[in-house]
């Protein structure tokens, strides 16, 4: 096999939670234009279905399946029709999250809730699911963030320690299942990437991280694409438990 060959995906299987805009709608596309079928979950299905066709057209299979990652049975009905469509789970991208920005003083608990249900407790579930059809040669990616790592000027506690609870999630089901499964478990700590999370911020923000980006801009989506097909596919088939900062060398500041 030559050594561009370990980095194709033809004929596995992929599951994308966050599939419906941004990042996730991106990671879809990369996927499928490396061979895989893949399976897309989110909330708003219309917008599923737009990633759904994009995939198609690209000439691999897609299914979209509406799912909450704060319902446990949700993620367990996203691996099922995985199973019955294909028969198989090789790849699962755990990329769903939701980001704020609250002062501490002021955060409610059920904003601080929503926000680890979404971003921490839905990986958790999507993996348990998926780690129990997955052949050995698979792999997870949990989509952490730099602000699981360092701070970047907003008041994001919530974000934060869900991100950061990421690398420790990442870590431990890389111990518990890759001797013992086959599965490679590694997490992407993206920068900042254009994507609707990232036109929310108030004018003037990404301007203001600017400077601490070392390749002075913004990431395009498919600068962390590639790093997720070199984690997802046979080409990373050495690397499990570690959390991958693709952020332009902003955590040098
Ligand atoms: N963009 C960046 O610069 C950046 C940097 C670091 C990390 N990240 C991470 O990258 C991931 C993707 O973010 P993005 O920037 O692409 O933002 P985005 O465009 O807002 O995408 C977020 C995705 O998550 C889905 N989602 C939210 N809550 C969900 C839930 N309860 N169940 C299922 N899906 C849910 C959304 O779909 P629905 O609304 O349809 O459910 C959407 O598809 C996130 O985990 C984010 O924290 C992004």
């Amino acid at each position: 096999m030559g050594i561009l060959d370990r980095f194709r995906l033809d004929d596995r299987v992929a599951i994308v939670t966050g599939a419906s805009s941004g990042l996730g709608a991106t990671f879809a596309r990369t996927l499928a234009e490396a061979g895989a079928d893949v399976v897309l979950g989110a909330r708003r299905i219309e917008k599923l279905d737009e990633t759904r066709a994009a995939v198609e057209k690209l000439g691999r299979r897609a299914v979209a399946v509406r799912t909450d990652v704060a319902e446990p049975d949700d993620c367990q009905t996203l691996v099922d029709a995985a199973m019955t469509e294909f028969e198989r789970v090789d790849v699962l991208v755990n990329n769903a999250g939701i980001g704020t920005a609250v002062p501490a003083t002021k955060e409610t608990p059920e904003q601080f809730r929503q926000v680890i249900d979404v971003n921490l407790n839905g990986c958790y579930w999507m993996a348990q699911a998926a780690a129990k059809v997955m052949a050995p040669g698979s792999s997870i990616v949990n989509i952490s963030s730099v602000l699981g790592l360092t701070t970047a000027g907003l008041p994001q506690a919530a974000y934060s320690a869900s991100k950061a609870g990421l690398v420790g999630l990442t870590r431990d089901l890389a111990q518990q299942w890759t001797p013992r499964k086959g599965i490679r478990v590694n997490a992407l700590a993206p920068g900042f990437f254009t994507s609707e999370m990232t036109d929310g911020y108030q004018e003037g923000y990404l301007d203001s991280q600017l400077p601490r980006i070392l390749a002075g801009r913004i990431g395009d989506p498919e600068d962390l694409a590639t790093a997720l097909i070199f984690l997802c596919s046979d080409a990373g088939s050495y690397v499990t438990g570690v959390t991958l900062p693709v952020e332009g060398g902003l955590l040098t500041s």
